[in-house]
């Protein structure tokens, strides 16, 4: 998988992220966190299609490393990673992927399946007219997104004067609080939406969720052998409800 064009697609990357560093001076470390996160999820992605029947595994791997591209302009102009109070870092990421000639070196219809990566990377629902072998790597980029997003939260989820409240969305830190409605969603099987979270609590709730959800068996693998269930209980307040939610999680992971 070690392609000439993916190794050029990987300098063109850092490139980019650096000219983004510069553009905000001391709060660069907020642009590094997302360059790093977009290579560790480009190496995630080569395993899960090492792993799995993938029809289109170099463009898996070149999708998933640009996946997160609009997060640099959507940080330099709002300061933030919320999209839902600046804009879609997935529509903005295939704009900037459209009108640049950074994918200069894939065919027009590869092109074209990193920008509907891009774009539908991050929405609730993948949209219903992706051709199959496009939903194919959406899933392998959203699996692959997942799996290294939750330990980059827990690791920000450290004593509140050393919390970093971009990474964990400015959510309210109140130990023993959590929205009732996250949880209802959560016991359903099914993951609640970012713009319910209230407290860090719910965000914790949210990425124990996505384990079970996950596509590939590889990602679940994955997210048992890091044993990230078991992290995200021991942040969690220990008490019956979400003993109970952890119990079910880990039931229909193992499943
Ligand atoms: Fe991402």
């Amino acid at each position: 998988m070690g392609t000439s064009r993916l190794r050029t697609l990987r300098q063109e990357f850092m490139t980019i992220a650096a000219e983004y560093m510069q553009q905000v001076g001391y709060r660069q470390k907020h642009i590094v966190l997302k360059r790093n996160h977009s290579l560790r999820v480009h190496a995630l992605a080569r395993h899960i299609v090492m792993h799995e029947d993938v029809a289109w595994p170099e463009i898996a791997v070149a999708a998933a490393l640009m996946h997160d591209i609009g997060r640099f302009p959507q940080y330099v102009q709002f300061g933030t990673y919320r999209d839902d109070q600046s804009i879609d870092h997935g529509d903005k990421g295939a704009s900037l992927l459209a009108h640049t000639a950074v994918l200069r070196d894939f065919s027009s219809r590869e092109r074209q399946a990193i920008i509907q990566v891009t774009r539908a990377h991050n929405k609730r629902d993948l949209p219903l007219d992706l051709e199959p072998c496009v939903r194919t790597l959406c899933q392998v980029v959203r699996d692959a997104d997942k799996l290294d997003i939750i330990p980059v939260v827990l690791r920000s989820m450290k004593p509140r004067d050393q919390r970093d409240s971009v990474v964990t969305l400015g959510l309210e830190d109140a130990p023993e609080q959590w929205t009732p409605e996250v949880l209802a969603v959560a016991l359903s099987g099914q993951s609640p939406l970012y713009t319910q979270l209230c407290y860090l609590n719910d965000f914790k709730i949210l990425l124990a969720s996505w384990g079970p959800g996950l596509t590939f068996a590889s990602s679940r693998k994955l997210f048992m052998r890091r044993r990230y269930l078991e992290r995200i209980q021991a942040l969690l307040p220990q008490v019956a409800p979400l003993t109970e939610l952890c119990e079910r999680l880990a039931r229909s992971l193992a499943a």
